[in-house]
């Protein structure tokens, strides 16, 4: 049986203490009607934590703007009905000896897959009102919609701490809000949240860290998730080089992100070929920032989500590329998404060598909550 003790080593985040280096990551589920998580929701988190996974990150859920969310039965973040739901969540995996950090999300102009036809309570928002594709769509935000929205994530980072959650992510990937401000061609600004340099762009994510740092204690963990891909187009890059890595994420760090989970459609292609023919993204980060970095990318598996959601079966893949480069420290934790929400059990039949055990992912799971 192949050595995982790596995967199974502690690792302290902050002032968290993680059992393993498997993070759950977060998905999107799609099932707690009018923003409030259910108790088979709680259940579902409850699972993963009994079977071991070391941090679980849930699906997103909105701060408290109107139009944070683009889908009415993702959870809400505010209000007593959903932060009751999330409470129940924490306890239930708390008792089953688990971990668990909210991933805070406002979805800016993305509209979802999902239900494309849905509006949300209020225009969605955005950096310059520009659609995904660059067309003019709505206006600007407000500098009191921006102070707003910083206020919205740091009072969810703060109601997350209260419930007892072990941490928060802050969804800055994927295109989403945080992420429309990174990107030159759709942040147009002309005040102090635009600029011509990705530094210059990253100050809406910055004053978001800083106030959730003024509003939560110094040992909670906060997580900035990110990704390089641009407005339809996955292989696309937001930096070129890692000296513009080294000095974005050396502005987010400093702002107060103690992690960065870098997402990748597979953990093994490297970010830089042309400088490093292995590192992989959340390697770089690591290398750059000395930061935690949590990568991700089809671990245990054959093929990329894409090919999921597009329909197609993935293969249950073995784990030591993934565990070569933990050994190597490459990155510090794993975040594992479709093996972890087709089978709660992953984990275990890692650990305890029953990887024949262990089924195809077939898109038949995203349907499902087992
Ligand atoms: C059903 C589904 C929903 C997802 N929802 C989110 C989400 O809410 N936030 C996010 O940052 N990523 C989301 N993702 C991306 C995953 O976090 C992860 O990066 C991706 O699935 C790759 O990991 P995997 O290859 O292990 O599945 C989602 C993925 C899936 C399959």
């Amino acid at each position: 049986m192949p050595n995982f003790d790596v995967l199974f080593s502690a690792y302290r985040l902050n002032a968290l203490d993680l059992p393993n280096r498997v993070v759950m990551a977060p998905m999107s589920r799609y099932v707690s009607p009018g923003g409030v998580p259910t108790a088979e929701v709680a259940a579902y988190y409850r699972r993963r934590a009994e079977h071991g996974v070391g941090l679980i990150i849930t699906e997103g859920t909105g701060v408290g703007r109107p139009a944070a969310l683009n889908d009415p039965n993702m959870p809400q973040f505010h209000g007593e009905a959903a932060l009751t739901g999330w409470k129940r969540v924490v306890d239930e995996v708390h008792a089953a000896g688990g971990r668990i950090a909210p991933q805070l999300t406002h979805v800016g102009q993305k509209r979802s897959s999902e239900t494309p036809d849905w509006t949300a309570p209020a225009p969605y928002e955005s950096p310059s009102g520009l659609s995904m594709t660059g067309e003019q769509v709505g206006q600007p935000m407000s500098e009191a919609d921006i102070a707003d929205t910083i206020d919205a994530f740091a009072r969810a980072a703060a109601d997350a701490e209260r419930l007892g959650f072990d941490g928060v992510e802050l969804l800055g990937n994927h295109n989403y809000l945080i992420n429309q401000f990174f990107w030159d061609q759709l942040n147009l600004r002309t005040d102090r949240y635009g600029g011509a340099t990705l530094v210059e762009r990253s100050r809406f994510a910055v004053e978001i860290l800083k106030a959730i740092r003024s509003a939560v204690t110094p040992g909670l963990p906060v997580i900035l998730r990110l990704s390089q891909w641009k407005p339809k187009d996955v292989h696309a890059r937001i930096v070129e080089t890692p000296q513009a890595l080294e000095q974005w994420l050396g502005v987010l760090a400093e702002a107060g992100a103690d992690a960065f989970h870098f997402s990748q459609m597979k953990f093994w292609e490297p970010a830089f070929p042309e400088v490093d023919a292995e590192l992989n993204l959340a390697g770089w980060a690591k290398k750059v920032s000395g930061a935690t970095a949590i990568s991700v990318g089809a671990v245990g598996l054959s093929d990329d989500v894409n090919a999921s959601f597009a329909g197609e079966n993935a293969r249950s893949a073995p784990l030591d590329g993934l565990i070569a480069r933990l050994e190597r420290g490459e990155f510090d934790l794993v975040a594992v998404g479709r093996a972890l929400l087709q089978d709660p059990a992953w984990l275990e039949k890692v650990r305890q060598g029953r990887i024949d055990q262990i089924a195809d992912f077939t898109p038949a799971a995203f349907a499902t909550l087992s």
